[in-house]
């Protein structure tokens, strides 16, 4: 599907899916990958690249064989790494991390990075992006540098120290110091092991892998895992706005998905498959093993973009359940979680 030009996206004639993303759901079978110059392969969940474009963030997929190291590269956007199989390393700004599945990384904008495979066995990765939100704004640059050592590259962007003054000219200097100061001292790594799922009100388990409140420096980007119980979905359909992934890391199950509660499809979902949420449809997920838990792993870009959508359409109610949601009597009984939450396996 093709994007509409922005002209049409206010016209109430033109119906909703001539100008979104809409794609419910891309299955692991159907990413093609794609030897790249980078020495690594390529697939495409959700990009521009192969005809599935979006607003706010894209999903690649990435490989890299044993003994392989890639070339260097930065760029004006950032990204978050989610760790699917194999274990591999990655070089941000010369700071080598060594990783394995489950983990997740941030690659800060203009950071020079590159990853490599030590290992014996395939390496794979997702990413999530805010590209095409800097496309959009004409901001997006990719910088290639081969095989330079790293301590002959430029560093990122220099920016102006604080001054003294309470004039317009030094605010703005020193709120824009400020926050590159707090961005480059951000987070890089959240290791599996350190991931203690918690429980939410909704039934599942969640931890944050990449967000503000950890620590993460990102332009918004967040990522969390839930984990359903066996058997078990989300308490209530419901609808947000802003393109939101769910990577599926464990398990097996269907999504509910559509334009009114009550004319959603049903959208089944394995492990290695991108539930793709798109801004304003109704969705419900349900975990279909009776035995498992599944874990999906929610990717979207939060306290920039939403938080921005969320003000400038104010007072308008965002996040939205049914009006009869909330009297739906919960008769189940509370779920049983297991005790270990071992790292994710691949294949
Ligand atoms: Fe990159
Ligand atoms: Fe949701």
């Amino acid at each position: 599907m093709v994007c509409a030009p922005f002209e049409e996206l206010g016209d109430a004639s033109k119906p909703v899916d001539s100008v979104c993303l809409r794609v419910s759901s891309v299955r692991d079978r159907d990413v093609q990958l794609f030897d790249t110059a980078r020495r690594m392969r390529r697939g495409v969940y959700v990009s521009d690249d192969a005809g599935r474009p979006s607003r706010s963030l894209d999903a690649l997929l990435h490989e890299i064989d044993p003994g392989v190291t890639s070339t260097i590269h930065r760029h004006s956007w950032d990204a978050m790494v989610l760790c699917i199989g194999g274990w591999g390393w990655t070089e941000i700004d010369g700071q080598r991390i060594n990783w394995g599945p489950g983990d997740a990384l941030h690659l800060p904008a203009w950071a020079w990075h590159r990853h490599g495979n030590e290992g014996t066995e395939v390496a794979r990765f997702m990413t999530a992006s805010s590209e095409p939100l800097l496309e959009t704004m004409g901001m997006a640059i990719d910088e290639e540098a081969g095989d330079t050592p790293f301590d002959q590259l430029p560093t990122r962007p220099p920016y102006a120290e604080s001054i003294e003054g309470n004039d317009p000219f030094a605010v703005r200097i020193n709120r824009l110091a400020n926050d590159q100061e707090q961005r480059r001292a951000g987070r890089l790594h959240t290791s599996w092991d350190d991931v203690e799922l918690l429980k939410s009100p909704r039934g599942q388990r969640t931890a944050f892998l990449l967000d503000r409140s950890i620590g993460y420096g990102a332009s918004g980007l967040s990522m969390v895992v839930g984990e359903f119980a066996p058997g078990r979905g989300q308490k209530f359909i419901h609808r947000h706005p802003g393109e939101a992934w769910l990577y599926v890391l464990e398990g097996h199950g269907h999504s509910i998905i559509g334009t009114e509660p009550d004319k959603c499809e049903e959208h089944p979902w394995e492990k290695g498959d991108l539930i793709v949420v798109d801004h304003f449809l109704w969705h419900q997920h349900f975990n279909d093993d009776k035995e498992r838990t599944a874990k999906l792993v929610r990717m979207h870009i939060f306290d920039s973009l939403l938080e921005t959508m969320r003000a400038l359409c104010y007072p308008l109610t965002l996040f939205e359940e049914p009006p009869d949601a909330h009297t739906a009597p919960d008769n189940q009984v509370p779920p049983v979680w297991p005790d270990e939450t071992p790292r994710p396996t691949w294949p």
